[in-house]
């Protein structure tokens, strides 16, 4: 059976890193500057990174503790450990990590899926990683807007030999993850989503019970074969808007929560 579970590429950012903005509502913030923005609000700041690279992104988070998932770290990790004592460093794949490492009491408020960019590993990331979510937390998924078609060429060899081909520049590979974006619009009612639309595309997913919207379905079957164009003439699935108005809706949804739990708690008295 095919299957591909850890492939290893040495990946600098494409837009990201070279623009950055601090500001939420900026441009093209930096990864970090967004993962820190949701850890904000949460009251517990722990953080789970599965795909690290560099740690260019997980060495700039600011958390109460944090864990790192590669199977290949690009930094030396001893010089890392002792950098960082809030943080654990796991040299393995998401799968393993999952199901060896993790244990089961563990919890995180801020989960980021940035492993391997194929559907069905990040599907198996976003449901392994329901189990360890906080209730109020929140899983972040990069790269759900792929640059071009090339980009969103979900096996990496044939993409290597598309853009030697084509003489195409851009070093993006950002897979078919964004399938996973039209799995959860039609079968995870469970989560509110949305994609943050001032940056390269990143889907962010918080417990919030959506109101099943059957003209918003996508078949299995259809869904699994999409490809680019599909992607490209569907993209208001994705509930694209700024990370600003993503926080609002979220912090919204929290206050009105805990109004009506405060109602509940003063009428029982
Ligand atoms: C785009 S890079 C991550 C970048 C990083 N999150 C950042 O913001 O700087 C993707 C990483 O996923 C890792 N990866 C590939 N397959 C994986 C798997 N099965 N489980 C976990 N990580 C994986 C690769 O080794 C690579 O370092």
């Amino acid at each position: 059976m095919w299957s591909q579970t850890y492939f290893f590429y040495d990946l600098k950012h494409s837009s990201a890193e070279s623009h950055p903005n601090p500001q939420t509502s900026g441009y093209n913030m930096f990864r970090h500057d967004i993962v820190n923005a949701l850890l904000d609000l949460t009251n517990d700041r722990r953080y789970l990174e599965i795909g690290v690279n560099r740690g260019e992104t997980f060495h700039n988070i600011r958390a109460s503790h944090k864990v790192a998932v590669d199977p290949k770290f690009l930094f030396d990790v001893s010089e890392a450990i002792s950098a960082n004592p809030e943080a654990e460093y796991h040299e393995t794949t998401s799968d393993d990590y999952f199901e060896n490492v993790a244990a089961s009491t563990d919890t995180f408020d801020v989960v980021f899926l940035d492993g391997l960019h194929t559907f069905e590993q990040t599907l198996r990331d976003f449901n392994n990683a329901q189990f360890l979510l906080s209730n109020d937390g929140i899983i972040l998924v990069d790269d759900v807007l792929p640059s071009g078609f090339q980009s969103a060429i979900r096996d990496i060899p044939k993409w290597q030999k598309v853009r030697a081909a084509l003489n195409i520049q851009d070093k993006s590979w950002m897979g078919d993850v964004y399938k996973l974006v039209f799995y959860i619009a039609s079968y995870v009612p469970a989560f509110s989503f949305a994609t943050i639309a001032n940056n390269h595309g990143q889907t962010v997913l918080w417990r919030q019970q959506r109101a099943h919207d059957p003209l918003n379905d996508t078949l299995m079957e259809p869904l699994v074969r999409m490809n680019y164009d599909d992607l490209i003439l569907h993209k208001s699935t994705m509930r694209r808007m700024p990370l600003n108005s993503i926080i609002d809706e979220i912090a919204t949804y929290r206050k009105g929560k805990q109004v009506s739990t405060t109602e509940i708690d003063l009428n029982g008295t």
